[in-house]
């Protein structure tokens, strides 16, 4: 692949990283005929430059082990770039990329690793689950694939949802959240910009009341009523939510958001998308079981142990 606009550059450069090559090899060349020369009293002349009082430079020619690595640094130079990617944009006659290093070794350390996950993949998740080996590998690739949205401890920030609470936006069940890993997610909350702000705001007092907060009476009553007319088709007629469509439960005392009256305010004017990126072109098959696993246990492992 080549990163130049145009083919000029790389030429450019192919012709000055040949050029001075070859320099060098002329220079070597040009140096091979050099004598000893002496001075008239015999002795080796020198260069002129004296250090430290009386260290003398003398004006010898090359040593021919230093002149041959010289030469063969040279010739080594030109026959890796005849082979490999350096000349300018030339890809070299090896067929050697950098990505196809990267997924050659990928590759392969997937292979080696097939047998290990080849054990899990039989098994449920909820066995995998309750797997220490298991739950330390998929640890492991929560915190390589995962943790930079959902924090190392899984316990998630405003906009990226805690996966330890036991409460979901798509569903917690294995299925659900394979479902979620593989396809990835994208949640939409429309803008209602197009309310009067006075609206927005007795919107935003029901959602609150929903889950306990205090909040106006009288403007509950009018969200109450704007709510059935915008809002239940996906948070649902009672405002539990809807794992369908990703609309979170407004009557718990989770936020993806937040639950201040200026939140909530923000979110109906503005809108929320939010997007979980889908693994399935990312993670193997393999992987993707383990950190189901991993995710499903981490609400649930608790409970199961409780009991
Ligand atoms: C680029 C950021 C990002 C990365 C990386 C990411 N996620 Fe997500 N994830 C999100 C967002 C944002 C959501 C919420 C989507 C929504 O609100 O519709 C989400 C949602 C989820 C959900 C659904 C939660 C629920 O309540 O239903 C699960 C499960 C999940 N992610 C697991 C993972 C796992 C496992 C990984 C690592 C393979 C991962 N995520 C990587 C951003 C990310
Ligand atoms: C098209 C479906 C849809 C409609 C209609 C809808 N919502 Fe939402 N809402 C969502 C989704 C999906 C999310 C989660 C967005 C995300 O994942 O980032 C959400 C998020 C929210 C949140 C943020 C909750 C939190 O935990 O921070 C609030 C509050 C909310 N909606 C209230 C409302 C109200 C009030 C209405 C009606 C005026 C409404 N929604 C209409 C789908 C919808």
């Amino acid at each position: 692949m080549s990163d130049f606009f145009n083919s000029g550059w790389s030429n450019y450069i192919a012709l000055v990283s040949l050029v001075g090559i070859v320099w060098c090899i002329w220079l070597l060349a040009s140096q091979r005929k050099a004598k000893v020369i002496h001075t008239a009293d015999g002795a080796v002349a020198d260069t002129g430059h004296v250090w430290d009082g009386d260290l003398r430079e003398l004006n010898n020619p090359l040593p021919r082990w230093w002149a041959w690595m010289f030469l063969l640094s040279c010739i080594f130079a030109l026959a890796y770039l005849v082979l490999f990617p350096g000349l300018g944009s030339f890809p070299g006659v090896a067929g050697y990329t950098t990505d196809g290093a990267l997924m050659s070794s990928m590759t392969e350390a997937n292979d080696e690793l097939k047998p290990v996950y080849a054990k899990y993949v039989k098994m449920d998740i909820e066995e995998v689950a309750a797997d220490p080996k298991a739950r330390e590998m998929g640890q492991r690739l929560f915190l390589n694939s995962c943790a930079q949205c959902h924090g190392s401890d899984a316990g998630g920030a405003k906009g990226f949802p805690n996966l330890t609470d036991g409460d979901w936006l798509y569903g917690g069940s294995p299925e659900n959240i394979k479902t979620t890993l593989i396809n990835g997610r994208n949640g939409v909350m429309p803008a209602y910009g197009h309310l009067e702000t006075a609206q927005i705001v007795d919107l935003a007092n029901y959602v609150r009341s929903l889950s306990g907060l205090p909040a106006d009476d009288a403007k509950v009553a009018r969200g109450a009523e704007l709510f059935k007319s915008n809002c239940v088709a996906c948070h649902g007629v009672d405002g539990k939510g809807n794992i369908a469509m990703g609309a979170p439960n407004l009557t718990d005392k989770t936020w993806l958001y937040g639950g201040s009256e200026a939140t909530v305010v923000e979110t109906l004017t503005k809108g929320r998308i939010a997007m979980m990126p889908s693994q399935d072109k990312v993670l193997s098959p393999e992987k993707i079981h383990l950190l189901t696993a991993y995710v499903w246990g981490l609400s649930n492992n608790k409970t199961a142990a409780a009991k």
